[in-house]
């Protein structure tokens, strides 16, 4: 409870940084940017939008130290940008997602989402410091060759054998693993609604959760 008070907090005082800022939806109905059609000015605006608002949960990077903060640094532009616009039309729903981040998302125009998301990917990826130093066990082998008998896919067949995302599919490498943790919990249960993920995680058993969660924290 003392965490969400603080969250509606924190997201009160964004949405003033943006509006103080002029930052708040400006255009409506533009068509979703690519790369290298982001303006110098929104470039600009998503910097400091990120360094002032989503940085505070964030980190100013993207490479947030908070288990709670996923870490957004080295992820995959395209994959940003469609997480943002799912929190802004309120489908990615688990109550996280609700409670943190469907009023900040509320406040971005395309333009914004699209530079946010480049902002981001950009950035440098760090080794997380709360990664338990694990050589391969059990999470290793589940990434890297599923579980047969459980109908488990290996992950790396759509993450990438390192772990730092291929085209569309998101870099998992160096995140937290409560939040990883948590996701997989959301995509179990439908909270977190993506056909493709309910599928994989359908059978995962939850130490299997824990396992390939720690492996994935400790990959750089
Ligand atoms: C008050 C804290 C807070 C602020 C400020 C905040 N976020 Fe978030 N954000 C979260 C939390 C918590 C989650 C994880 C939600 C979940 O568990 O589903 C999240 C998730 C995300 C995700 C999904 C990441 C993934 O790997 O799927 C993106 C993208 C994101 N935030 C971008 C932003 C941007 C851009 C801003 C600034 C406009 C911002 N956030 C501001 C707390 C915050
Ligand atoms: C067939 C392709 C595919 C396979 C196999 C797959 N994933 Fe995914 N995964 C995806 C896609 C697509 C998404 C993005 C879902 C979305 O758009 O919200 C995703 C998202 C995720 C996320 C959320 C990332 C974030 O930042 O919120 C986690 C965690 C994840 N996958 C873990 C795994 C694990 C662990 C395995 C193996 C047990 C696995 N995935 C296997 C396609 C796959």
């Amino acid at each position: 409870m003392q965490d969400l008070k603080k969250a509606r907090f924190q997201m009160t005082w964004a949405a003033r940084v943006m509006a103080i800022a002029g930052l708040a939806v400006i255009a409506v109905g533009s068509a979703p940017a690519r790369a290298d059609e982001i303006d110098a000015a929104a470039r600009e605006r998503a910097r400091l939008v990120a360094i002032t608002v989503c940085g505070t949960c964030h980190g100013r990077t993207g490479n947030s130290t908070q288990p709670k903060f996923p870490r957004l640094a080295g992820q995959s532009a395209n994959y940003l940008a469609a997480q943002l616009k799912a929190f802004r039309a309120q489908t990615r729903g688990d109550p996280d997602a609700i409670s943190y981040m469907w009023g900040m998302a509320s406040e971005l125009d395309d333009s914004t989402i699209a530079a946010l998301a480049d902002y981001y990917s950009a950035q440098k990826a760090e080794p997380s410091s709360n990664a338990l130093s694990l050589q391969g066990g059990t999470g290793k082998q589940i990434y890297e060759q599923g579980i047969a008998a459980e109908g488990v896919p290996a992950c790396s067949s759509c993450h990438g054998s390192d772990a730092h995302g291929v085209g569309d599919f998101p870099r998992l490498a160096g995140q937290h693993s409560q939040y990883v943790l948590k996701q997989l919990a959301s995509f179990q249960s439908n909270m977190r609604n993506v056909a493709v993920m309910h599928g994989v995680a359908l059978n995962l058993r939850s130490p299997e959760m824990s396992a390939i969660a720690a492996y994935l924290e400790a990959q750089p």
